[in-house]
């Protein structure tokens, strides 16, 4: 019996996400990527000089602001298309006024104006991320997804203490997981989804307080690191990558978990049965990959309302044992798949 004739109820997940088209060459995304690189100092630090340049006669309410019109301008330098003409009304030192900035009270000194956020989701602006941004010392969300931005989030990220949303999904970024994450100690929400990421997963990443995490539609490989059972996210979207191996059997620690979805990857060996004991979990999707193995009757899943393990090669009860563990991968977490 296959696993859509097993004793549980189940369907199909479909994500909501949808893949918007971005239109942006490979030479033009490496192109754009090779003009990041000419201009990050060693690392992608800020350059020492970046006050140069600034023209003495503009007054700034603040030198914070001062600071954000470096940033800003050094950015618009750094766009190479904005078809939407969304930066069109970034000049002159009034950044509380450009489109797609956002200034508040600073959290420190309520009597000045600082920019708290940037939301260019949308804009379909091509272009990369210089330095200089790591001057918006106060910003706490940061919201571009949905444009043809290239290269790499740079080092100076580290430099964004108060940075809570941070969303550079749909765009082009490639390389290593961005390392910046692990400097960011006020980060609650990261969504890098769509994008060319590769590589591993760093184990740290789990060790972070985070909320909401989306790594789907990615290029990582590699297996889920064993730290996952410290995490606290609610949301965890992974999907759509070429993860291996098994699920770590500590993902029954995660305690706030609420939607899971692995789908269309290459993980694989037997499920763990820890999987299913993790509390008030509502959406559950680990179809499309190689697990193997027998499930058991005694699964309880009552809170979840959305389940699928489609497209896998499991069977549906413990009483006939149809799956040889010979037909496991070398790397599967047996001998617990034949005990169920
Ligand atoms: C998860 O929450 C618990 C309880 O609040 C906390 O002790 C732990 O440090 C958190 N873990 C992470 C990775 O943030
Ligand atoms: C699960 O949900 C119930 C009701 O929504 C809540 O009382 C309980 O604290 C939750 N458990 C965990 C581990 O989050
Ligand atoms: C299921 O197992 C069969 C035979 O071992 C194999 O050919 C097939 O590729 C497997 N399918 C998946 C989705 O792993």
């Amino acid at each position: 019996m296959k696993a859509s004739g097993c004793i549980l109820s189940f369907f199909f997940v479909f994500s909501s996400i949808s893949s918007l088209s971005v239109a942006l060459t490979d030479a033009e995304a490496s192109f754009l990527a090779r003009r990041q690189l000419l201009t990050l100092p060693e690392g992608g630090d800020l350059p020492e000089n970046y006050e140069n340049g600034v023209e003495p006669n503009l007054k700034f309410p603040n030198p914070r602001l001062r600071r954000a019109y470096i940033a800003l301008q050094a950015w618009k330098k750094s766009m190479y298309s904005d078809p939407l003409k969304t930066t069109a009304n970034w000049v002159g030192p009034d950044v509380c006024k450009y489109t797609g900035v956002f200034c508040e009270k600073a959290l420190d000194d309520p009597n000045i104006d600082v920019v708290a956020s940037i939301d260019l989701n949308g804009a379909d602006i091509a272009g990369f991320l210089p330095a200089e941004l790591g001057l918006l010392h106060e910003v706490a969300v940061f919201h571009i997804n949905s444009n043809r931005f290239c290269g790499i989030v740079p080092q100076s990220f580290c430099q964004l203490s108060l940075l809570h949303e941070f969303d550079i999904s749909n765009n082009r970024f490639v390389g290593e997981f961005p390392k910046v994450v692990h400097c960011l100690p006020a980060l609650r929400y990261l969504d890098i989804r769509y994008n060319d990421f590769e590589g591993c997963l760093p184990p740290e990443l789990f060790n972070k307080d985070l909320d909401a995490l989306f790594l789907n539609n990615n290029r990582f490989r590699c297996n889920i690191p064993e730290t996952i059972g410290n995490s606290n996210v609610s949301v965890l979207v992974i999907a759509n990558n070429n993860f291996e191996g098994c699920i770590p059997s500590s993902i029954g620690k995660m305690r706030n978990l609420n939607e899971l979805i692995f789908s269309n990857n290459k993980l694989g060996g037997c499920v763990p049965p820890e999987l299913f004991q993790i509390s008030n979990v509502t959406v559950l999707d680990i179809s499309s990959n190689t697990f193997s193995g027998i499930l058991s009757k005694s699964f309880k899943i009552e809170n979840v309302e959305e389940f699928s393990l489609a497209n896998n090669n499991l069977t549906g009860t413990s009483h006939s044992p149809t799956t040889s563990s010979t037909a496991l991968p070398k790397n599967a977490c047996q001998p617990r798949g034949r005990t169920w």
